[in-house]
């Protein structure tokens, strides 16, 4: 019997929601697999926590984790009583950065029985490779002169170190799909970073030269995203223009409800953190919407991440069969609520 140590984080709003509702399928995963076990531990871990105690996890937070496999994550942020860059910089980017989980991998597909807001797309497949540390993402600047005159800078990073991990990353990643890398770009416009960046992406395709690739400045790019999704396999990209392509990549799903993602740490030294795009959602928190399945797809890559592969696709045909019968949240246009949909992904792998 495999076992499995998982940290849970339900965090803030729609975590709460969603990631219960994947800990159910992960409950059926195991049933149904009969030769895994996964041990949940959960950590109250978000804004309500930080306004009773001053912090959004104890001092040991990190140390507590480190014990773990993995780290499933719901979302963090509550903007109405904590402010989001010391919510998200307490929480979710300081466990990116503090465990090295450089790379953030994050697919987007058309779902059988899923009506993407573009017309009459073709079968599109593709999964943006975000850098994942450092770019515009840093801490480094700051502010001068309070009042009229104030100055905020604030500097983006590109190491060659980050940069060609992420992209050899993306061409790894071609290589066992259908072997074509784009690079998402700005050296128009952005004087330094950008044409450092395109610079990289050329010495690093040198190595592979099995695989085809092209390079897109940001904006255009994110107009293919909605005119032709089915041109892109994997997508290479900095920490900021990933965060944009990604909630992006949801939409032209169907909704960022359903978009999936991985924090993956590559040195082994500590745990990898999975955990959907979208956040919160305050704006429905409570209703007992909220879509689970960019939570349950999320809990797919972590099934793969740990080598259970069969069991992965077996739990990613469920979720297409489950969207293929109708059963569907709002946001994509049905009426079940989040258990639902949980429910019915759980009696597909058991009837499997
Ligand atoms: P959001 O992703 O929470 O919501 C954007 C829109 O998408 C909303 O209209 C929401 O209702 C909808 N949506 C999101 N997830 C959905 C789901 N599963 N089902 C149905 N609809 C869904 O983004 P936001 O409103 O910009 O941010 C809200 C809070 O979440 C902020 O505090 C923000 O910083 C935080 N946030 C956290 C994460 C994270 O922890 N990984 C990611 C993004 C945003
Ligand atoms: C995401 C989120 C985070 C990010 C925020 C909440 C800091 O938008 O995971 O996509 O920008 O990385
Ligand atoms: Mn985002």
């Amino acid at each position: 019997m495999k076992k499995f140590e998982i940290a849970v984080i339900p965090g803030d709003g729609i975590g709460q929601e969603v990631v219960p509702a994947a800990l159910d399928v992960l409950r059926t995963i195991a049933e149904v697999h009969g030769g895994l076990k996964f041990e949940f531990a959960e950590f109250p871990w978000n804004c309500d926590y930080y306004l009773k105690n001053g912090k959004m996890m104890p001092d040991d937070g990190l140390q507590i984790l480190q014990g773990f496999e993995a780290i499933f994550l719901g979302a963090v942020g509550n903007p109405a009583v904590v402010p989001d860059h010391v919510s998200l910089w307490g929480l979710l980017i300081k466990i990116r950065r503090e465990f090295e989980q450089v790379i953030n991998i994050r697919p987007a597909k058309l779902m059988r029985g899923l009506q993407s807001p573009l017309a009459n797309p073709k079968d599109f497949d593709m999964i943006v490779v975000r850098e994942n540390s450092e770019g515009e993402y840093s801490e480094i600047g700051g502010r001068i002169h309070r009042g009229e005159d104030e100055l905020a800078i604030q500097n983006a990073i590109f190491s060659r170190k980050g940069t060609e991990r992420a992209m050899r990353y993306a061409f790894e990643l071609a290589r066992k799909r259908r072997g074509h890398v784009t690079s998402a770009t700005k050296s128009n416009g952005i004087f330094h970073s950008m044409p450092f960046w395109d610079e990289v992406f050329k010495q690093v395709k040198g190595d592979y030269p099995d695989v085809e690739t092209a390079s897109y400045h940001i904006d255009a790019l994110a107009a293919f995203f909605v005119t032709r999704p089915h041109i892109f396999d994997v997508i290479v990209a900095s920490n900021l223009f990933g965060d944009i392509l990604t909630d992006l990549g949801g939409a032209v799903m169907g909704s960022i409800g359903i978009a999936p993602a991985a924090n993956i740490n590559l040195n082994g030294k500590y745990p990898s953190m999975f955990e959907p795009v979208h956040g919160s959602a305050p704006d429905i928190f409570g209703k007992g919407i909220a879509n689970p399945l960019g939570q349950i797809w999320t809990a797919q890559m972590m099934l793969s991440h740990f080598g259970e592969d069969e069991i992965a696709q077996k739990l990613l045909d469920a979720i297409e069969e489950v969207t293929a019968d109708g059963v569907k949240t709002p946001d994509i246009g049905g009426s079940a609520s989040t258990r639902e949909v949980s429910d019915a992904i759980c009696s597909r792998l058991k009837a499997l």
